[in-house]
């Protein structure tokens, strides 16, 4: 469905946009097994869409490059999971709804689709309800859904920490020129975090004062993502990717999340354009898409 057409349809809509991990910086691991972690985290100007409508019974549908995929793993999906949780939070209020997924993103990507969809239900439902839950409860119900559901609420530039529940705004960080590269293969996130060699690394420092782009560029480029070494090995193109971004002019590249995304921060947009057009001509069969990053100030 076309942006205006989803808009037409559906009363409220939200976008679901994608998560990129500018630093993921493995610190510990906490005795239930999940780790702990320091993650500088942006969002870009690309991702899923969903629409909200009243209806007379619950109903699910999806669209997008990625629909059928979604579909395929039997639509057990966060935002199933995120609308049941809000409503048995606020109980009589919460009528049926028509639930739309526009699935624009590639599954299990490290990008954080099912995450901000989960969070773009809860903002949706929470309009179409008509509700206005205070944010603390709103964050606890998004960390039941997930370690980087909170974050994605928020889905501005932001340092989390512990699990990811622990978010602190970087209203400093500009946007950001980008290129996302995915060879679609899908990596499961358990997996990767199980072949980490070391669990202790380096706390993510950031001077303070950072400013303009490209003492930010610097910062992060001193940074690391501690989950691409284990993540290479389940999927050997990463490093291909990152030399074919860098081949193209990227200036700093990384993997985001547990991977297998990563992306390349260019000089300008119409850099990012360019590399993008030549990738996807190189390798037609990716997930290649030029995206600005919000910046901290939107
Ligand atoms: O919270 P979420 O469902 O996204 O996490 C998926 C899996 O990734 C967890 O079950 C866990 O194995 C791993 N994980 C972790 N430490 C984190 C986040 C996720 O070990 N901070």
């Amino acid at each position: 469905m076309p942006e205006e057409g989803l808009a037409d349809a559906f009363g409220v809509t939200e976008e679901a946009r994608a998560k990129i991990n500018l630093a993921l910086h493995v610190t510990g691991q906490r005795a239930d097994g999940y780790h702990l972690l320091d993650m500088l985290v942006t969002f870009a100007d690309c991702g899923d869409r969903l629409g909200f409508l009243p209806a007379q019974a619950d109903a699910f549908t999806l669209s997008g490059p990625f629909g059928e995929t979604l579909a395929g793993d039997g639509g057990a999906n966060l935002v199933l999971r995120a609308r049941d949780l809000l409503r048995e939070t606020v109980g009589a209020l919460a009528f049926p709804v028509h639930i739309h997924l526009q699935k624009n993103l590639p599954i299990a990507s490290g990008i954080g689709g099912g995450s901000a969809d989960a969070a773009a239900t809860l903002r949706g439902l929470m309009r179409l309800w008509g509700m206005d839950l205070p944010v603390e409860t709103l964050a606890s119900l998004a960390l039941k859904l997930g370690a980087d559901v909170p974050m994605c609420l928020e889905s501005r530039p932001l340092i989390a920490r512990g699990i990811g529940e622990r978010i602190e705004a970087v209203p400093e960080l500009p946007a950001f020129a980008m290129v996302l590269a995915n060879p679609l293969k899908g990596v499961s996130t358990p997996e990767v975090f199980r072949r980490l060699a070391a669990k202790n690394n380096p706390a993510l420092h950031l001077a303070p004062g950072l400013s303009g782009t490209s003492g930010w560029l610097t910062a992060i480029g001193s940074a690391r993502n501690d989950l691409e070494a284990p993540a290479r090995e389940l999927v050997q193109e990463i490093a291909v990717i990152s030399q074919m971004l860098q081949a193209h002019g990227a200036l700093i590249t990384r993997m985001s999340g547990s991977g297998a995304t990563c992306f390349g921060i260019f000089t300008s947009m119409a850099a990012a354009h360019e590399a993008a057009s030549a990738l996807h001509g190189e390798r037609p069969d990716w997930y290649v898409q030029a995206t600005e990053t919000v910046s901290g100030g939107m």
